[in-house]
């Protein structure tokens, strides 16, 4: 009798305590949830049209929680301001510099498929257009009319780029847009108008005989497709880009490509080896100077691309969700994983065609090392670099972009020996996006 009364006083008292600690844990989550909201609206939003198409439920919800009322509210004023993040069409904007991989990179966006309207490299024909007699560009009208025939370009319209192109085109038909087969949207059928015998096209269809481009069928091929990508390596400033952003016609995600600066120099030593005989010679022990010229050329673009991305890592509203950075050299180790990375950031689908492209050119390859290449064994590519760029070059890059380097992760070497041990990765391990 005495044990059967003590059990139920335990109980009791059991269940008193349980009570009190919910009530404690409650308030405690109640305060934590208030806390977060005033800072996190923005993270709530992909959410929010999943919350709002369920109206009936959250208003019932609302009635009992304040804070949700509030956060609902909030919800619907964004959802109201931004009413495209809730649609599905996507830009994306791979930016990069030359000799990083983008052409590789590229092709993930443009074997998607079916829906995507991808263009490869549409500015060079308005640096081109633009570059001054002294060689160079005026940074500022440059920046302006790239953000403009971006702009214009995700809306599937060529009317600006039309005017930098050289021939103009004749009723909207170009035999010059350059690397056209490099964009398999304009390529298709629906965009390839019957072959001209006689009629020379530079950047001809390989995929199919096409006569010279119909920018009028480009146009509307773009329109019907769901999803547009464009590959760019001539913007040098994130932050010009901000009008796309606050254009509710358009729902842009950057994808910004680096790579270590030693190895796109030993890369453009390669690949543009005229240019770069005095560096050769004066590493090889030679006097002739580094012309101080191309040492201000490589600070600037270091300093260009370190400062785009500290932008984009800092998150400011404008970009949030909207940026992404990749390494080249994680790309080329681990191609699957960052295609899938991207594909996940962009909310476009990771379609069967794009996995095995990526899965045909990044192993075995006859090598078919043109300067312009995709088609290569992309984890061997990764270290090539470090036995043909001598030290006494790679110290000047490390000297000139040291803060880039240290940004994306790129270890300095600091002997020649270091330079070459291939035991040594000069790759740290990073994370930059936190999605
Ligand atoms: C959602 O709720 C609001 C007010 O509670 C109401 O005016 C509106 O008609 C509802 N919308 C739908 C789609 O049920
Ligand atoms: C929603 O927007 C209205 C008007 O723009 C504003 O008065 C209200 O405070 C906003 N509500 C919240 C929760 O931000
Ligand atoms: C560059 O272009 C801008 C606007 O297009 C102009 O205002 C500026 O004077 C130009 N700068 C130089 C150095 O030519
Ligand atoms: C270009 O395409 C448009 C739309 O299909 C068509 O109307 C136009 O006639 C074509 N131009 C030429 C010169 O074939
Ligand atoms: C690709 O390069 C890696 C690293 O050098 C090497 O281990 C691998 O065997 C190469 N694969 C092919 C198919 O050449």
């Amino acid at each position: 009798m005495r044990i059967k009364y003590t059990i139920s006083i335990v109980f009791f008292v059991a269940l008193v305590i349980i009570e009190k600690e919910n009530n404690i844990i409650s308030r405690v989550s109640d305060k934590l949830t208030l806390k977060q909201t005033p800072q996190t609206p923005l993270q709530l939003s992909g959410f929010s049209h999943i919350l709002l198409k369920h109206n009936g439920s959250s208003t019932s919800l609302s009635k009992m929680d304040p804070a949700f009322l509030q956060m609902k509210q909030r919800l619907e004023n964004y959802s109201e301001h931004q009413e495209v993040m809730t649609r599905a069409r996507k830009h994306i904007l791979l930016l990069a510099t030359t000799r990083t991989g983008s052409s590789f990179v590229g092709e993930f966006f443009n074997q998607q498929g079916e829906n995507m309207f991808y263009l490869f490299e549409p500015l060079w024909h308005v640096e081109k257009m633009l570059t001054l007699e002294t060689g160079g560009t005026n940074a500022t009208a440059a920046a302006k009319a790239y953000r403009d025939v971006l702009k214009q370009l995700f809306l599937c319209d060529f009317s600006l780029l039309e005017s930098f192109l050289d021939p103009l085109p004749v009723d909207h038909i170009t035999t010059a847009l350059f690397r056209r087969e490099s964009s398999s949207s304009l390529c298709e059928e629906s965009v390839c108008s019957p072959f001209i015998k006689g009629v020379f096209e530079r950047y001809h269809c390989r995929t199919r005989r096409c006569g010279p481009l119909n920018l009028t069928m480009a146009s509307e091929s773009c329109l019907q497709k769901e999803h547009r990508a464009i590959k760019s390596v001539r913007v040098r400033q994130l932050e010009t880009l901000r009008p796309l952003v606050e254009d509710p016609r358009l729902d842009v995600k950057f994808i910004q490509l680096v790579r270590d600066p030693r190895a796109v120099l030993a890369s453009r030593m390669v690949a543009f080896a005229a240019k770069y005989k005095n560096w050769k010679q004066w590493a090889m022990g030679g006097d002739v100077p580094i012309d101080d010229e191309e040492v201000r050329k490589l600070k600037g673009n270091c300093d260009n691309i370190r400062m785009s991305a500290e932008i984009g890592l800092r998150q400011p509203l404008w970009l949030r969700r909207r940026y992404m950075l990749v390494r080249y050299e994680d790309i080329a180790r681990f191609p699957m994983r960052k295609a899938t990375e991207m594909y996940r950031f962009t909310g476009i689908p990771f379609t069967p065609q794009v996995k095995s492209w990526i899965l045909k050119n990044t192993q075995a390859s006859k090598e078919t090392s043109g300067v312009y290449s995709t088609q290569k064994n992309s984890s061997q590519q990764v270290e090539k670099w470090r036995f043909s760029l001598p030290f006494k070059i790679a110290q000047v890059v490390q000297k000139v972009c040291g803060p880039t380097l240290k940004l994306f992760g790129y270890k300095f070497v600091s002997s020649e020996e270091m330079l070459t041990d291939k035991s040594v990765s000069l790759i740290e391990d990073k994370v930059f996006n936190f999605l």
